[in-house]
């Protein structure tokens, strides 16, 4: 049985203070909750703070973005040593709007996914397709090539400890959320290729959250597909109520 996995994820919002009173509202109301588990990623620069308010509970600290490398001259950049000082737990691997705006390929995507599990962290490791590739009816080829990449040189050990989110582009931050079919397909879809690439003990145990316009209304109604483990969430993050009812409400 696969426990929901429900992990905001706050982009490019919340200084510090805002950070804190966001997430103070999600442990007040999430503090007793065990039917999911829970993670929020808040930016780098609040990553310490909202450590410090989550200490102790059942809600998991999550990163956006590292870097491969442990360290050395690569201004800008943040090792799995320094996520896992701030707190870490998860780490999003891959988000199109990293593939689209910071060139991330499928092969950085690996090495960070690489680098993760190395460290101890766990990956989120987002794949998906664009509307045009939708629309001209390359949905699969693209996730397959998009986990071919992604997976590459693992064994079934590190697979385990992998989560996946499936995040159609045309869904992100649009209002425009994946019928719980178009989701639930595509979900069909990736954990049979784990099965066949990896093991069927794996398939079985992975957990494939689905992103694109998640709200507390559709929330429900794309958990009642067999393949969908949870929800990575965007803009309905950001208000705690928001957020805490997609929780409540994924179960
Ligand atoms: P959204 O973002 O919920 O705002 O669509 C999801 C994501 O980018 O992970």
């Amino acid at each position: 049985m696969r426990k929901p996995l429900i992990a905001g994820n706050w982009k490019m919002h919340k200084t510090i203070n805002e950070a804190i009173d966001l997430v103070n509202g999600i442990k007040r109301e999430l503090l007793d909750f065990e039917s999911a588990d829970i993670a929020v990623c808040p930016a780098f620069t609040a990553l310490s703070s909202v450590w410090e308010v989550l200490i102790n509970t059942n809600i998991k600290l999550g990163a956006q973005n590292l870097y491969w490398e442990a360290k050395g001259a690569f201004t800008g950049e943040i090792s799995c040593d320094m996520l896992k000082d701030c707190g870490c737990y998860y780490v999003i691997i891959g988000h199109s709007e990293r593939r689209k705006y910071f060139h991330e390929t499928d092969e950085t995507v690996n090495k960070r996914i690489k680098a993760a599990l190395a460290s101890g962290l766990f990956p989120i490791v987002c794949v998906g397709e664009t509307l045009e590739e939708r629309e001209g009816e390359k949905t699969i080829s693209v996730v397959k090539n998009q986990l071919q990449g992604a997976f590459n040189g693992f064994s079934n050990e590190e697979v385990d400890k992998i989560v996946i989110a499936y995040e159609p582009v045309w869904a992100i931050g649009t209002g425009k959320t994946a019928t719980p079919q178009q989701a639930g397909e595509v979900h069909a879809f990736i954990r049979g290729w784990v099965r066949e690439n990896f093991s069927d003990a794996g398939a079985g145990s992975i957990r494939i959250l689905y992103g694109g316009s998640v709200k507390p209304s559709n929330i429900k109604e794309l958990m009642n597909e067999a393949d969908i483990d949870g929800a990575l969430v965007g803009g309905a993050c950001l208000d705690a109520d928001s957020f805490v009812s997609i929780v409540t409400n994924s179960i």
